[in-house]
């Protein structure tokens, strides 16, 4: 046996099955460092130069992962966020609102552009733009149910023109030097769910990754994440699978981990008005161990700071009003918050925002230390019942305590 690696492999083999061969002091220091090494790999999720242990990962969300919100995420823990998508179109017609969402920043990194389009073209050329924005990957959408996209066939419309999506696919991972991934449903219904299909056709054109949100089309955002699916994907799949859907606590990232060995997991609703839970989700995966939630202190600083970032990116008067969607989600739960609610979302002038949250903050304070905090507390339930911004089993009482 004229090669140590041969022999090595041929020890590794005979004393594999024999109790007690780890003990055996010579084999001890090499196989433990090869079990250590042989568990960071196992554990590690690559996309390109990005190497990352089960990431956490902030999902592309329309209107919501601008830049302030990215890094707010990025802030409190996120591995890898994901711009907003983006549309072929909007793009390669230089349309300003398509063009400004290129826009990504070095203390957010590693971040990733989506695009979404229904023609090969088109998306290549879109890819090619998104490229030049200096992104570390590119992300391509075949999850999208609105009717707005899937009804023309882009998003997660591409499910039922698979020999298209691979088409689309193909060329765009050929006409770019980044690596580029996807994200999708499982299939466009519960009678056609397709996602080891998908699996097999998008690694064969050389994505590098696959995320995937667990419900179908047909169920827009209803009903449960169907994370068994997401788990026979990962077991056929030779790509990285990121799992996503429902994950709103740091409890579920961890359990979409050990359920379905998925690479990574993906956080959406669960992260708007609560950044806090890559904090909580990464530090519970890493140590095993729960952190306290966000005081009321904290959700009111990020608030502010989210509203600070929003007037520097969008000016004042956009800045205001893009605001207003995040307030009742940053202060869920808070007491009397209906009330500021109700101002914050009238107010334009962003000094008078910032003074009444403080105003409120220290109207929380006095709660605390009254013993009154939970006895006024408000759950509010602002969002459009499409959109469903509350685990499923909490859907009911968020609606009934508004
Ligand atoms: C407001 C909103 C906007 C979204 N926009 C996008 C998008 O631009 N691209 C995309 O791939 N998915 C988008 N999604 C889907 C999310 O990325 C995610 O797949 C879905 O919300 C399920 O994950 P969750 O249960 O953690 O929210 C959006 C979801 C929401 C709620």
């Amino acid at each position: 046996m004229r090669s140590p690696l041969l022999c090595y492999l041929l020890l590794l083999s005979l004393f594999q099955n024999s109790h007690g061969w780890r003990d055996f002091r010579p084999f001890r220091f090499i196989f433990f460092r090869f079990e250590k090494l042989y568990a960071k790999l196992e554990r590690t999720m690559k996309i390109g130069q990005i190497e990352i242990e089960k990431p956490v990962i902030l999902a592309p969300m329309e209107d919501v992962t601008d830049p302030s919100f990215r890094r707010l995420c990025k802030h409190y823990g996120a591995d890898i966020v994901f711009t907003e998508f983006i549309s072929s179109d909007g793009l390669i017609r230089h349309a300003v609102k398509s063009k400004r969402k290129l826009d990504v920043f070095d203390d957010e990194r590693p971040v990733a552009i989506q695009i979404f389009g229904n023609q090969i073209e088109p998306m290549v050329e879109a890819a090619q733009m998104a490229e030049a924005a200096g992104p570390d990957f590119i992300d391509i959408n075949y999850g999208c149910p609105a009717k707005k996209v899937a009804g023309k066939g882009a998003g997660s419309g591409l499910l039922c023109q698979p020999d298209l999506m691979e088409k689309i696919t193909d060329a765009v991972v050929k006409a770019v030097r980044l690596p580029v991934t996807a994200k999708t449903r499982i299939g466009w219904d519960e009678r056609s769910i397709s996602i080891l299909d998908t699996v097999r056709r998008l690694e064969g054109c050389g994505i590098q990754a696959l995320s995937i949100h667990g419900r179908t089309r047909a169920q827009m955002y209803k009903g449960r994440a169907d994370w068994s699916w997401i788990a026979r994907a990962k077991e056929v799949a030779t790509i990285p699978i990121i799992g996503n859907g429902d994950i709103w606590t740091a409890e579920d990232a961890k359990r979409m981990f050990d359920e379905t060995g998925v690479d990574g997991v993906m956080i959406g609703r669960g992260a708007i008005g609560n950044p806090f839970l890559f904090r909580e989700a990464k530090h519970l995966i890493q140590t095993g161990e729960h952190l306290p939630q966000a005081t009321h202190r904290e959700r009111v600083a990020v608030a502010i700071r989210h509203l600070e970032m929003s007037l520097e990116r969008k000016g004042e008067k956009y800045g205001v009003l893009e605001m207003r969607r995040h307030y009742s989600t940053y202060l869920k739960g808070l007491p009397n918050v209906s009330k500021v609610r109700d101002y914050l979302v009238r107010e334009n002038d962003p000094n008078l925002i910032v003074e009444a949250l403080r105003r409120f903050e220290v109207e929380c304070d006095a709660h605390l230390q009254n013993g009154t905090f939970q006895q006024f507390a408000q759950h509010l339930n602002d969002h459009s019942k499409r959109l469903v911004l509350s685990p499923p089993q909490a859907e009911s009482d968020s609606t009934s305590s508004h």
